[in-house]
């Protein structure tokens, strides 16, 4: 285990205006995502997609990261360069989804526990040589009538505990990723309470398993009302119950925090970022690491025509851009002074 190695990493993936690019969905989510804009899943496509993304000039401004799926680290920019190579001579470092999935928690109907802990250390191994640096597991709670069960929230710290273990000792920085859905009608208060009582369970469980808390990073679901729920609080409200959340659970010695959007609009993703980013007095670094809150304007304006990219590169420029100001609280601002 390279500790120094380990704090370079984390320290890294969150340095100032800077932050992660989900780029890890799955074969199945890649498919949904492509059909709303009608191009066919094929490994190429996936290919070209991703590639257009990470060869947007001037990205790497913004970009810490990029987590990646296993097809994709194994896959090559139009030159021949494999991808992982590609980002990191850009300075943009390379990680890698390494979970299998949420899968049904037995005796808890509704409920997920996430997979894929057997074979992770060798797995860990090959990503190391691959060039990751750091990965990711997403656990998934969902709230509704009588859920989240202490079943489900346990069995999912315990995995994500194991797996940030198995992580560390290959040197490659965890993010621990207990994604609170949004989905459904629960209040802004349930969504607080769930999130709370999930990161005490997996902060917990990180502990028992010797997890070094400087050497992890957590990607956090914000606490925000269930999508159908009839008051939908505003920006202030969730960045003020967010931090308190993060700030009654997450150890100060943690290298920092990103965020997920969930679900969330582009700039309501951004919005939340940039009021949370500008509080005084944060233990930690906050940052993005959004797949659609990202990728949305891009993917709409790809639609799979090579004469398209460049315009693709542009609307995910300018989302980058957008999140690298708000993680440093000054989004705002700068939208006033355009407006001005
Ligand atoms: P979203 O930003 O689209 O929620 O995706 C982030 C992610 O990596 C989910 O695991």
């Amino acid at each position: 285990m390279d500790t120094a190695l380990l704090a370079k990493t984390a320290a890294a993936m969150v340095a100032k205006g800077k932050g992660l690019l989900a780029a890890d969905e799955s074969s199945g989510t890649c498919e949904t995502r492509f059909k709303s804009v009608g191009v066919e899943c094929t490994e190429e496509n996936r290919r070209a997609y991703r590639g257009l993304l990470f060869t947007t000039p001037g990205v790497e401004q913004y970009l810490s990261g990029v987590i990646l799926f296993d097809e994709t680290l194994r896959q090559k920019t139009n030159d021949g360069v494999p991808f992982a190579q590609y980002l990191s001579n850009k300075g943009i470092i390379p990680g890698i989804k390494v979970d299998a999935g949420a899968k049904n928690l037995a005796l808890c109907p509704g409920e997920k526990v996430t997979e894929g802990l057997d074979g992770l250390s060798k797995r860990l191994e090959e990503y190391f040589k691959l060039g990751a640096r750091f990965a990711k597991w997403r656990a998934v709670i969902t709230i509704g009538e009588g859920i989240p069960s202490h079943t489900c929230i346990y069995a999912n710290a315990h995995a994500l505990a194991r797996y940030a273990a198995a992580c560390q000792e290959a040197s490659i920085v965890p993010i621990i990723e207990p994604e609170v859905l949004l989905d459904g009608g629960h209040t802004i208060e349930r969504c607080e309470e769930v999130t709370e009582e999930t990161l005490r369970a997996c902060y917990a469980a990180l502990a028992a398993h010797r997890v070094a808390p400087e050497h992890q990073i957590l990607k956090a679901s914000m606490v925000v009302s269930g999508k159908n729920n009839a008051r939908q609080a505003g920006v202030d409200e969730v960045a003020e119950r967010t931090v308190r959340v993060l700030k009654r659970t997450v150890p100060a010695a943690a290298p920092g925090v990103v965020f997920l959007s969930g679900g969330q609009s582009d700039e309501a993703a951004t919005a939340h970022l940039n009021a949370m980013a500008s509080m005084k007095g944060l233990p930690w670094p906050l940052t993005f690491s959004y797949s659609r809150a990202l990728q949305n304007p891009a993917l709409k304006t790809w639609k799979g025509q090579a004469g398209n990219l460049a315009a693709a590169q542009k609307a995910f420029h300018h989302r980058a851009h957008m999140n690298g100001l708000a993680a440093q609280g000054k989004w705002r601002a700068e939208l006033e002074k355009q407006a001005a």
